[in-house]
């Protein structure tokens, strides 16, 4: 990808094929071992979104008809196919052109039947009518040679019970945190299907808005997501990412007129997104159920995609989130334990009610990735580097600011960091040492600081501080309460206590698997079946939750308010 995008800029105007692996690569479709730039990664999703369509068929068998079909636009170059009802109701093949134009031209020539109602929208995503009869395709489907269609596992994540049976008959607990990784990212199709969401609302709008841009963040794209986890997307109306703008060597004198600002910042940015939410509501489809969080710190539209299945959150004004994706995903190239690990940790906290998919008064699993990486920035040898060696190593290149002066300046190029870890630690090693730290871990006193890699002065009674990376007079964990704080400090230590005895002796665990039907390893922390555990009493107490004390740090409301919280502002 980066190669392409070198000879892209050595060339402009020529076009450079790409073939993304299938959905075995890792969860962001680069290739494990070269550290990709998230700049490219991101434009290069991007670029494939524009070359993809997105197609209801009646089942997996139309296929080749589809293919010779479609082919007259253009040369296919990839397929996937999944389906979202158990019963195989609804199918879906998304194509991707070798080409932007010819997706476009296949997207131009879509048509409406006289028995729809609706108002026409143009859009990636079609269906396939039945052929009439009359005029049959002019090559038969099996004369045409097609591709294969590549994703045969959709778009559904794993099932609890196949998860546990692969851990069961790993050979160590290192290959369960592996086997657990690489059976629940999200694959490639599930990052194409996000980039296809966040291009339909760019094009809905590029009419008078031609340079406004849809881009994904946080878990989607940061290496961190897990199958079906929720399309994080901020909508960008300035002309470029990031401040490359200052390389411009003549500014323009022809300057747009501008509609004069009726209110302030906010409530213009709340009152823009009200109409976009109606956009979205009135015409564009697959959108369903839109709701407007407007109140809250980030106001946010949350929508469900019916085509897509999948739970987004649109932002106007997160750029410190995308940014802040950016560093996790650099963090996740950085070494190719940090991936596995977090998730298995993310996993853990869900398996004993730690986290719930709806926000509150717990910790999100953007701080318990934070809680990672400090940890692995802390240790004697360090896996990570703080991000403060990271903000020294920048150039003019890196310079980022967002619109509300939030510094988002850091090295972006991984190999001028030139950071190399000497340490060897097992992943099973670093699980139990986590659990160990965070054990012993003086959160009354001590804030969590990856700026500095190590820990300071706690500023506030917060319960648990971590300090917000991107904005660092804020905490990134303000929502969790001393009790969940409490709670995290038991789970820790239990986790530690069932793994101790099991790491130390993990040579000759499992050896020759003689009893896969025995709970072992990680299955040790995933003992509770998957699900959200009901809080006793005295922690949870029916109360009204005010949205915007909930998300003052940028985190988006996700999800319906869990049993007992009523959301007064939503
Ligand atoms: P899941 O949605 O739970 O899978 O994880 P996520 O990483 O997507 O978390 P979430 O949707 O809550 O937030 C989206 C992204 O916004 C995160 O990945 C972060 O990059 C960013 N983010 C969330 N909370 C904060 C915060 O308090 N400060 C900053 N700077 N960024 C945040
Ligand atoms: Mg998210």
């Amino acid at each position: 990808i980066c190669l392409m995008r070198r000879l892209r800029n050595l060339h402009p105007g020529r076009k450079f094929g790409l073939k993304l692996r299938s959905s075995s690569t890792s969860a962001t479709g680069t290739l494990p071992e070269t550290k990709c730039n998230y700049e490219d990664f991101i434009d290069n999703r991007q670029q494939q979104a524009k070359c993809s369509i997105l197609v209801q068929v009646s089942s997996e068998r139309s296929y080749p008809e589809l293919y010779n079909y479609c082919s007259r636009f253009g040369s296919i170059v990839n397929a996937h196919h999944y389906c979202l009802r158990h019963d195989d109701e609804l199918n879906y093949i998304l194509l991707e052109y070798a080409r932007e134009e010819e997706a476009s031209a296949a997207i131009d020539a879509g048509g409406v039947t006289d028995e729809m109602s609706g108002t026409p929208v143009r859009s990636p995503f079609l269906w396939f009518r039945a052929s009439t009869g009359k005029k049959k395709e002019s090559i038969s489907s099996s004369t045409m040679p097609h591709p294969g269609l590549l994703s045969i596992d959709g778009c559904r994540p794993i099932g609890q019970e196949n998860l546990l049976s692969l851990l069961r008959k790993a050979e160590n607990i290192d290959r369960q945190i592996v086997e657990l990784h690489q059976n629940s990212q999200l694959n490639d199709l599930g990052v194409r299907m996000r980039f296809l969401a966040a291009l339909q609302i760019q094009q809905s709008i590029s009419g008078m808005f031609p340079s406004a841009q849809a881009v994904p963040f946080g878990s989607s794209v940061n290496g961190f997501g897990k199958m079906g986890c929720d399309l994080d997307l901020i909508l960008r109306f300035d002309k470029e990412r990031g401040a490359k703008n200052h390389q411009q060597t003549e500014p323009s004198r022809l300057i747009y007129h501008l509609k004069e600002n009726l209110s302030n910042g906010r409530s213009q940015t709340q009152r823009q997104m009200e109409s976009i939410g109606d956009l979205l509501h009135l015409f564009l489809p697959g959108v369903c159920h839109v709701r407007r969080i407007l109140q809250a710190r980030v106001p946010i539209i949350k929508y469900h995609h019916e085509h897509l299945n999948l739970e987004v959150d649109l932002s106007m004004s997160n750029l410190s989130g995308f940014y802040m994706s950016e560093l996790l995903y650099m963090f996740g190239e950085l070494d190719t334990r940090v991936r596995p690990l977090t998730f298995t940790i993310r996993r853990w906290a869900q398996s004993c009610g730690l986290t719930n998919p709806s926000p509150g008064r717990w910790i999100s699993n953007f701080s318990l990735s934070c809680l990672v990486i400090f940890f692995l920035q802390q240790l004697r040898q360090p896996i990570l580097p703080s991000i403060g060696s990271l903000v020294k190593a920048a150039d003019a290149d890196d310079f980022r600011v967002t619109e509300d002066g939030i510094n988002c300046t850091f090295v972006r190029d991984l190999e001028r960091l030139n950071f190399q870890s000497r340490n060897t630690s097992k992943l099973s090693e670093l699980l139990l040492q986590f659990f160990e730290f965070y054990s012993q871990f003086d959160f009354h006193n001590r804030a969590i600081s990856l700026n500095e890699a190590r820990s300071l002065a706690k500023p506030d009674h917060s319960a648990i501080y971590i300090v917000n990376p991107l904005e660092q007079l804020l905490n990134v964990s303000k929502n969790v309460s001393l009790e969940e704080c409490e709670r995290l400090r038991i789970e820790v230590r239990n986790a530690a206590w069932l793994l101790e005895s099991e790491v130390e002796n993990s040579s000759s665990v499992k050896e020759g698997n003689e009893h896969p039907e025995t709970i072992w390893g990680l299955l040790n922390l995933f003992k509770h079946p998957e699900k959200t555990i009901v809080r006793p009493n005295m922690f949870f107490k029916p109360r009204m939750v005010e949205v915007s004390d909930l998300f003052e740090n940028g985190m988006s409301p996700t999800g319906t308010p869990p049993a007992g919280v009523t959301y007064k502002n939503p």
